[in-house]
């Protein structure tokens, strides 16, 4: 069970619905974590780095900070992401900007500091939150698919050139998943998030959408040892639903 015993992880997005989930998941399974996000008042974690991701000089610094404050960098979860909805003629420039920052510059900022680290102390693992709509387009949010696309070949790219350093990269792809990102949406569109949710479980053919622990608990896959030949890949987390 205690898979991550002496392991040191850094996990952005770490307030958030899935991030909230994959850092109690790594912190019972033994991992010391640094927990990154604008705000981690409440969020327990070893060591708390709280920042604003669309500053590059606080992305750039991160993983040298986590591996500081907790004594070696061993597994980035790159797990931050916003979604801005719509197609492109009614995205604005700002949802361009804000949408390349976050799901596209800040993981790159992060990946380029944390593989040399990494790779300096014999190696590690970083997964990286891609989406079923990186792989595959989904309707009206034409920005965030292709963030989350730019974030899948980067995945595969980084994967394959680093490999040999002893670092794998891989990415994990979720379809619907229960979190305020999902419901927040619903909200802004009038909708009440329940009814919404509950509709939407009737789309998927394992009967409900995912629940942040049903992604994290595929993130620690990744991230683990069990994962060792793993390399490259995108992971799709769906319960059987493909994008229509
Ligand atoms: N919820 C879904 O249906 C779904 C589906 C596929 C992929 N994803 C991806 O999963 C990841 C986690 O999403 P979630 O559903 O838990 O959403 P969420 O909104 O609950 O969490 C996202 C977190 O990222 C943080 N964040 C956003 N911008 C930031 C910034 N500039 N600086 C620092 N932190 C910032 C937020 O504060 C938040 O805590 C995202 O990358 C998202 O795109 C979600």
């Amino acid at each position: 069970m205690h898979y991550f015993e002496g392991k040191h992880a850094l996990v952005t997005g770490a307030a958030g619905g899935i991030g909230a989930a994959i850092v109690g998941m790594l912190r019972e399974r033994g991992a010391l974590v640094a927990v990154a996000d604008r705000d981690v008042t409440g969020v327990d974690g070893e060591a708390h780095l709280p920042g604003d991701l669309t500053d590059s000089a606080y992305a750039d610094a991160l993983p040298a900070a986590a591996a500081e404050a907790l004594g070696g960098l061993d597994i980035v979860v790159n797990n931050a992401g916003i979604m801005r909805r719509g197609p492109v003629t009614a995205s604005s420039d700002e949802d361009f900007a804000i949408s390349v920052a976050v799901n596209i510059e800040a993981p790159f900022r992060i990946c380029r500091a944390a593989i040399p680290l990494m790779a300096k102390t014999g190696g590690g693992a970083i997964v990286n939150t891609a989406s079923c709509w990186g792989v595959h387009p989904g309707p009206d949010h034409a920005i965030y698919c292709m963030t989350k696309a730019a974030i899948a070949s980067l995945t595969q790219c980084m994967a394959r050139d680093h490999a040999q350093e002893g670092v794998r990269i891989n990415a994990v792809c979720p379809n619907e998943v229960d979190t305020p990102m999902l419901r927040t949406g619903f909200e802004q569109r009038g909708f009440d998030p329940a009814g919404a949710v509950a509709e939407l479980d009737k789309s998927v053919p394992l009967g409900r959408i995912a629940q942040p622990d049903d992604i994290a608990d595929v993130v620690l896959f990744l991230a683990s040892d069990q994962a060792r030949y793993m390399c490259g890949a995108l992971v799709e987390v769906n319960g059987g639903k493909s994008v229509s």
